[in-house]
């Protein structure tokens, strides 16, 4: 990785397939389900969740960035966790894992955002790390009064953000900075990061100009593998690449929502009850159609894909079987150069007991995890 995120990366150069938990921050998670065992976002079972995932020695925990509900029967992701003061809770309340905040660049000035995420850095002994969200759902940004400017001024604006960002971050001296965006005038903060380092970057999104974003300033890019496996060697080899032409390493970053049972039938049976029988679908629709992932073009086959994949989770890739299966499709990933996986549960607190002990140690055998 690059100059100076120091303790992030240690944490996350000790195995070759780092994971860590996704979406517990909000009500129902990942999931978008009606099902009565739906995900309850609450202040207690993230910090049991936290101090769980530790223990067992997962990576990170990696909160969504959301603002209000997708509506539906449960308004899923309706009741939701602040990423930064989230972060700074789950640091403080456990001894080894990385947490993530999930920052919207236009809704927060970069100094002081800058100054929150070294007190959340500070705090965690440098296990803080940043997921830069340049922007997606324009009813959210309507509800905060923030105008969600064209996509690729969206970049611009994250360019300039991050400059300051990371500026204020190693900068002894005061500075300034005359931007398009941003204007800031001897600008100077202290404490700095922790033991001289900086957080780890992570970006996420899917566009060539989000691409080039990372690959010009993240340490990891957090992207979707929405074709499945089609196309991801080249995929992460190209970002790589990228990165490379700005002298800079990347990894990746991708999201999957797991259901691992004893047997294959059982997984996918408890997929089918949560994700399809139990969808909810209004939520569904609202998530798919604000993302603007449905075209004119898009065919009944395809949306109905779309449908089952936002309510199994979120978007994510879904892996559905036995420990061997699951371990077995984690291992294509990794060999395809996916570095790190943040996994969704349809119940984090219910169904990570089982990954942990039949998952975990697999990885282990298998040389992509170590113990
Ligand atoms: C894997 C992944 C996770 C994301 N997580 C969030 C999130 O938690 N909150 C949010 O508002 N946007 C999220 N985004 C949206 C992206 O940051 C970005 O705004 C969106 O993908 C549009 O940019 P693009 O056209 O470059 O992909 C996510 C995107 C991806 C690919």
């Amino acid at each position: 990785m690059n100059e100076n995120a120091t303790h992030a990366r240690d944490q996350l150069e000790r195995n070759k397939l780092n994971l860590g938990l996704f979406g517990s921050n909000c009500s129902g998670g990942l999931a978008v389900t009606t099902v009565p065992e739906r995900w309850d976002a609450t202040w207690e079972n993230n910090q049991e969740l936290a101090r769980m995932a530790d223990d067992a020695g997962m990576e990170f925990m990696l909160p969504l960035g959301r603002w209000k509900g997708y509506g539906g029967v449960t308004d899923h992701n309706g009741s939701n966790f602040e990423t930064l003061t989230w972060a700074t809770g789950i640091l403080a309340s456990t001894q080894n894992i990385m947490a993530f905040g999930t920052v919207h660049v236009s809704l927060f000035n970069p100094v002081v955002a800058a100054k929150q995420m070294v007190t959340a850095d500070l705090i965690g002994e440098g296990r803080f790390g940043i997921n830069i969200i340049c922007g997606w759902n324009n009813d959210e940004f309507d509800m905060l009064g923030v105008d969600l400017a064209l996509h690729d001024d969206r970049y611009d604006q994250g360019q300039e953000w991050i400059d300051i960002v990371t500026q204020a971050w190693s900068c002894p001296e005061p500075f300034d900075y005359d931007g398009k965006f941003y204007k800031v005038k001897k600008t100077n903060i202290y404490p700095k990061p922790y033991g001289g380092g900086r957080p780890l970057i992570v970006c996420a999104g899917n566009s060539d100009r989000g691409r080039e974003y990372a690959a010009r300033n993240a340490d990891m890019m957090f992207t979707n593998l929405r074709d499945g496996f089609d196309g991801v060697p080249e995929n992460t080899s190209a970002l790589r690449k990228m990165a490379a032409g700005y002298g800079r390493k990347i990894g990746v970053f991708s999201n999957v929502s797991v259901v691992c049972r004893p047997t294959k039938q059982e997984a996918e049976d408890y997929f089918h009850y949560y994700a399809v029988e139990h969808a909810d679908l209004d939520a569904v629709e609202n998530m798919i159609v604000g993302r603007g992932v449905v075209k004119p073009d898009t065919t009944e086959e395809r949306l109905q894909e779309l449908r089952i994949r936002a309510a199994g989770g979120n978007g994510a890739l879904p892996i559905i079987g036995d420990p061997d299966y699951v371990v077995a499709t984690m291992k294509r990933l990794s060999e395809s150069g996916v570095s790190a996986l943040a996994i969704g549960l349809q119940n984090y607190l219910e169904q990570f007991p089982y990954f942990r002990d039949e998952v975990l140690p697999r990885l282990e055998h298998e040389g992509l995890r170590t113990k």
